[in-house]
């Protein structure tokens, strides 16, 4: 699979829309060093990725995966971006960008009037270079804790 993003891959990298069963710890490995993901069990992240409508990989030339990105959505009014991850050691390469990029072009979410993400401030200039804007809006993002170890 491939969209707008692809056209500045490095030599042999590809996007992917579903994550193998071997790639899987490739993504455990990607949540393990995030915050809001590294307690995150494999069997729920299979359990998610089976119920995500739009998953992203970025595959390098060795088949291994090195960024994740995903999005949940009506197709239509609004689609959430969650999950934008990069390798640690692939960073600052211009991947990250590629990734938002190809999700926010994806064929799916074409019709979708807006895409929305949570990021903590220091984030804020890496999505405002793809046209991301902060609500000025006086809004709360509010949570409901169904499960105690739910994050
Ligand atoms: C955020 C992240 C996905 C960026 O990926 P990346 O491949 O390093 O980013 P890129 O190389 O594509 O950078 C694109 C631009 O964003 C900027 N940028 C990258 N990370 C940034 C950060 N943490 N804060 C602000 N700007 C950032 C880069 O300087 C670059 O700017 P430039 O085009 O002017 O040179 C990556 O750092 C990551 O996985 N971080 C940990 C997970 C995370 O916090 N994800 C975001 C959750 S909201």
């Amino acid at each position: 699979m491939s969209g707008d993003g692809s056209k500045r891959l490095p030599e042999g990298h590809y996007f992917v829309d579903t994550i193998t069963e071997s790639q899987i710890p490739e993504l455990m490995v990607l949540y393990a060093k995030e915050f809001w993901t590294h307690q995150r069990t494999i069997d729920k992240v299979k359990i998610m990725l089976q119920n995500t409508d739009v998953v992203l990989g970025l595959i390098d030339p060795e088949g291994h995966l090195i960024a994740f990105a995903r999005a949940l959505t009506d197709y239509i009014y609004r689609a959430t971006i969650y999950d934008v991850i990069v390798h640690p050691s692939r960073r600052g390469q211009g991947l990250g960008k590629m990734i938002v990029d190809e999700l926010l072009s994806h064929p799916k979410l074409k019709d979708v009037e807006q895409f929305v993400l949570f990021c903590l401030p220091d984030m804020m200039p890496f999505y405002e270079d793809f046209g991301f804007q902060h609500s000025t809006k006086l809004q709360l993002m509010m949570y409901y804790p169904n499960k105690p170890e739910s994050n």
